[in-house]
This record gives structure tokens, sequence and C-alpha cells, in this order.
């Protein structure tokens, strides 16, 4: 049911059958609960088997080092698979695995769990202890998820590589944080090719001293032979054969590090971001069950990969921890044709959906033809994840994939929060692009530049102004600017989350993107200085600012000003003789450096950019330049 509200926005309100399965029917009671943070998460947390119970629930004695159920002690693969196999989910399916090529795995919780055990045992065999850091840089395959809850199992941090990055990114994680092993596969299938990962694995250990130890799946069947293989590289199977299928639990101290996941921040360097164990399970699995009011009978699907945090929290650690079984899928979605995730959806009767608005928008060009070859009448709830959602897209979304009768959930977090912050519930009335009000447990304002509250409709800074259990505990090697970028700027143990954003009178939080050099290509993160490095290292170029240009699908590409040394124009050979373009010769330069993730819209030649007069690049004019802001004469700005 749809009306118009004061503001001129729609509502949308939930069906009775929404309403009717909710555990939750009254949504400002929920969050009025949520109020008194520390007991809302303390009860939340009796959900799970510790082995010793916490001794105070938020220690805030040493802001912004924020304690969550100090003195407690516990494990998440014991809460995500091992407990489990002692109930009547121990033969319900964990992971529903499916693939491009049609190949389907399904692991049950007890299987998963022999599985989980053989690999932890591999791992402790291989001298793998508590606190070390195991990389994996795998495609969404089983493996991966049974690798990451083995490094959980046994203590062991693990730190997940996206399979579409590129080598140099690869070395750039594993040194940061020392990794003794790295698990890959030989490829991935996308797009009915084989994708090879083992080549850019092989370049990147050129350069990773610390690597003991390369654990190879054969995931394509492209190595049949150990002869294959170099002199510190085994194949996954074999390095399980012959172990025992059960593994005890490493005791794990409630602020124990978890995993460690890189992000772009608007400096060059990756960010290492440290999660820690027991306040990361109750807020993923809480918010978990909250905003998708999970059930023991739900099939979800979520799309997002276990190489960034969507992955993480809600494709593999939250639904197990809630027992459910989880969907996942290798390959693109589009391939063979756009209807492929639809086919899915009514294949298995997934009932939770759980997507980025990018993905929608892709679908959407193709218009309504696929979604209605299929049923897909399973559905119960969808949920979008990754930049906001414009009402185009949601409409397309709630119409033609929910049939005009499951809410979208809008979800707002970020890798570094590590669970949904900003959300509606299914029983909430929605504004298409609004992630509507802080969840139970959550408390959110917009400020100003000092760290004051805003009142409604003005916009401003969006910040965290209390705790969360889920939240991330530091930057690995990068103390400074954990302090810097975050929490400096607002008084009081404030977090700034680096996005823009406006509250209207009836509360609902409407998102405005990044306040930071941080662009959102596809929903992934990536900072402009990346970007300029990359173009930077390229000999044909001086110097280059980069923006985000709005894309209607992808939501922002790269656009790039450059400043080339002498003799260089973009379209020229990049050498006497070569038939690729110089233009064409930066654009693989930069893919190569950061991956195909590195979406580039747009190179234009420059004489000159726009700078303060520390020598900083303004991109702010740049962008206001792009969006047709005529800002005057800008040459003047170099002597500002
Ligand atoms: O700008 C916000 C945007 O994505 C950023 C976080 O990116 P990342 O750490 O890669 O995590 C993405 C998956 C959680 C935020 O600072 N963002 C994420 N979700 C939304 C969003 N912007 C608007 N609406 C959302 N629902």
């Amino acid at each position: 049911m749809v009306n118009i509200n004061s503001n001129n926005q729609r509502l949308f309100h939930p069906n009775d059958e929404v309403k009717q399965r909710s555990d939750i029917k009254d949504w400002d009671l929920e969050i009025e609960k949520g109020k008194d943070i520390e007991k809302y998460w303390a009860q939340e947390a009796e959900q799970f088997d510790w082995f010793k119970k916490w001794d105070s629930i938020l220690d805030e004695s040493n802001k912004p080092y924020y304690k969550w159920f100090d003195g407690g002690q516990i494990n998440l693969a014991y809460n995500a698979v091992d407990r489990w196999i002692e109930t009547g989910k121990r033969n319900k399916i964990a992971i529903l695995y499916i693939n491009e090529r049609g190949k389907e795995v399904k692991l049950t919780y007890y299987e998963l769990y022999r599985e989980v055990n053989k690999v932890a045992n591999a791992l402790l065999n291989l001298g793998i202890k508590k606190g070390d850091s195991v990389s994996m840089y795998l495609p969404m395959c089983p493996e991966l998820i049974i690798s990451m809850i083995a490094c959980t199992k046994i203590g062991a941090v693990h730190s997940t590589i996206f399979s579409g990055l590129s080598s140099v990114a690869v070395v750039e994680r594993v040194n940061d944080i020392k990794s003794k092993i790295i698990i890959t596969a030989d490829g991935t299938y996308r797009r009915g090719k084989i994708i090879n990962l083992k080549s850019v694995i092989d370049e990147a250990m050129l350069q990773c001293p610390t690597v003991q130890t390369v654990v190879l799946v054969n995931h394509t069947g492209r190595y049949n032979d150990v002869a294959d293989l170099r002199g510190n590289e085994i194949f996954y199977d074999r390095l399980i054969e012959g172990e025992t299928d059960s593994c005890d639990c490493e005791v794990m101290e409630s602020e124990d590090p978890l995993f460690i996941l890189y992000t772009s921040g608007s400096t060059g360097k990756p960010k290492g971001v440290i999660h820690t164990t027991a306040g990361y399970m109750v807020g993923i699995a809480t918010t978990f069950k909250n905003v998708f009011d999970i059930h023991d009978d739900d099939l979800w699907w979520s799309t997002g990969d276990a190489g960034w945090i969507t992955g993480h929290s809600y494709t593999v650690y939250a639904p197990l921890l809630l027992g459910t079984t989880t969907l996942i899928y290798e390959g693109a979605p589009d391939f063979p044709d756009p209807g492929i995730w639809w086919k899915i959806i009514e294949k298995y009767g997934v009932t939770k959906f759980y997507t980025a608005p990018t993905a929608i928008r892709h679908l959407m060009r193709f218009g309504k033809k696929y979604s209605k070859l299929y049923n897909l009448d399973s559905l119960k709830i969808l949920g979008s994840v990754g930049e906001a959602i414009n009402f185009e897209a949601w409409k397309w979304m709630y119409e033609e994939i929910g049939k005009g009768k499951t809410p979208i959930m809008d979800t707002w977090w970020q890798t570094e929060t590590g669970m949904h912050m900003i959300s509606p519930i299914p029983i909430a009335d929605l504004k298409p692009g609004s992630a509507t009000k802080p969840l139970p447990g959550v408390q959110i304002a917009i400020v100003d530049e000092e760290g004051k509250e805003l009142p409604p409709n003005k916009k401003g800074y969006l910040a965290i102004t209390k705790p969360w259990p889920a939240m991330f505990r530091g930057l690995h090697n990068d103390d400074e600017r954990f302090i810097n970028v975050y929490w400096e700027e607002f008084p009081g143990g404030i977090y700034r989350a680096g996005d823009m954003a406006e509250i209207d009178e009836d509360g609902y939080i409407w998102i405005q993107g990044r306040s930071d050099d941080v662009l959102k290509i596809a929903g992934h993160r990536i900072g402009a200085t990346e970007v300029e490095s990359a173009f930077n290292s390229h000999p044909a170029v001086n110097e280059t600012a980069v923006i985000g240009k709005e894309d209607p699908v992808k939501g922002q590409l790269i656009k790039a000003f450059l400043i080339l040394n002498e003799g260089y124009n973009l379209d020229m050979p990049f050498k006497e003789g070569n038939r690729f373009l110089l233009r064409e010769e930066l654009k693989r330069h930069v893919r190569h450096a950061l991956g195909p993730v590195a979406v580039l819209g747009e190179m234009v030649q420059v004489d000159k950019l726009p700078k303060t007069k520390s020598g900083k690049i303004m991109r702010r004019v740049l962008k206001a330049q792009e969006e047709g802001e005529d800002l005057g004469d800008i040459s003047t700005l170099e002597s500002d």
C-alpha cells in the first residue's frame, strides 16, 4: 500500500503477511527498548554459548578504544557451526553453493562441521596458532567459507582479499599483516570463462617474503598433478587428506581479533580494519534477525562476496550464527542471461534476497522480460546495501522482483561498523531512498563541523554517538590514522562515518554520499588517491587528480584529469609502432594496479590542476566544475 506523507514522499506500508510473520510487532517500541544500549546488547548476547560470561558489557574507560563483553570467553565457529550439531539443525543445509556452470554443492551443518575441523587441523599442523594471520584469495566457493571458519575455530585471524583485486593489492595486504599462509584457487568462473587467479598469486608471491605455504584449491580443475606445483605450494585436498574431522575450539577472549579486512580511505594506503570476536557476533546476529526477520524455514541469499564486509557479516557469519541456510553463487548476474538470479530464486525458493543497487540498475536495463519468466512468490523480504538506492531502482526492485508485496530493507553500514546501523525492519513504513532510522541499540546524529547536532532538514555529517558492539577496534599498523580519520574530528568519542546526511521531521535519515575523497564504483569503495598513485606510477604521467563522475548503472566512475609529461598526449601510440594509444595503455596500467573494480569513465589531459597554497589538489573544485557549478577563474586558487 502506498500513500504520500507531509514531505511529499511516498510511504510504503508493509502488508499483513509481513506483519503477521514478523517477530517484532512494534518498530518504535523496539527502538525505544534499544535506547538502554548496554542492557539491550547484553540481552542479545545471551543467545550464544559462552565459555565464560563477560565481566562488563561496555568498557568506555579508554575512549575510543572501547571494549565489549570484556572478561568473556567465546568462540564464533562454535556458535556458528558446532552448537547446531547437537540440535535438530544437524542435517539442515548450512551452505548451498551454486555456480554458473550449474554445479551445486550442499553442505549440511554436520558436513560443514567436519570440513571445518579438517582444515583447522591442517592449519594447526602447518604451525598456525592463535593470533597468526592467514590470507585468502578465493572465489565465492565452499572452501572460502570453510577456511574462514577454520581460522576462527583455532583463533587465527583471517584476511580475505576480493578475487577481483590485482597482484599489487595482494602484495600490499599480505605484507601488511605478514601472513604465513595464503589460500587461493586456480581460477573462478565468470561469464562462461575461467579467470586465472593462480597467475595473480604467482606474480604476488615474488614479493611476499613471509608466506611459507600457498594452499591451492583446484577449483576449476586446471591442475591435475602435484608436478604442476612449486615447492611451497600444496593442494587444498591433499592438505586435508587424512586429517581428523574433530577439532577443539580455541577459547577466545571477547576482544581477541577475529579478522582484518582491507578497505579504501581517502589517502593512498588501504586500511586494515580490525574486527574482534564477541561484540561482532552479537552485533551481526542481532541486526540480521531484526532486519530480515529470520526464521528457521528461510532460504537466505546475499550476493555479497566474502572478499568484502557484506560477505563476512551477512553471507557467511550471521546466517550461520542463526542456523540459517545461506546460498552462495559464483557467477555474474547476467550470464548466461539476465534472468539467472530470478531462475535461482524460483528453483530453490529463496525467501530473503540481499543485493546492491548497482546490480539492480544493471538488470533493469534488460527490462521486465526476464523477471516475468520466473515465479518469485517465495520472496518475502528484499535488501539493499552499498550505496543509496535511487527511486527508479527501488521501484523496479519492489514491483518486478518483490511483486509489490516484499518490503526492501535499505541497510546503511560500513566495513568499519561491521553490522547494519541504519535500516528499516520489515514492519516499518518505507520511504524509498531513505535507510529510515537507526536500528535498536544504535545511536546516530547528523552534526555540523564541530560535532554539534543539527536540527531536521539540515545537511551535515553522519555521526555515531554511542559505541556499538560490532564496531571495528582499530586499523592494523596505523593507530594514528584510526584516531585522525574517525575520532578526532568530533569531541567526546563520537564516530565520524565519512558520509553526509540529512534527517527529516519523521526521523528518517537520507544519506547523501561521502564527505571525503572516497569513490563508490558499483558499490565498491576506492580512494581517489589510490587511483591517482596508480596513474602517477606510469612514465607518461606527471600528475593526476581523480573525482567520481556520476554513472546511471555503477553510481560513479573514475574521471581522471592528467598532466602528462613533455611530448605525450592521450591519443598518441604509447610507444613507437605500438598499436595501443596512450589512453588505452593508461587504462590497462590502472587496471593492473587496482584490479577491475577501478572502472575508468573518462580521462582528460590538462595543463594544470587546481591546488591550495600548500600544493594539495582541490578535487572539490574539479567536482563542482563537473557538476556545472560556476566557480569563476580557478587559476587564482593556486595563489590562495
Ligand atoms: O557511503 C556509504 C555507502 O558505503 C560506505 C561504506 O562502504 P563499505 O565499507 O565498502 O561497505 C559497504 C557495505 C556495507 C558508506 O560510508 N553506503 C553503504 N550502504 C549504504 C551507503 N550509502 C547509502 N545508503 C546505503 N544503504
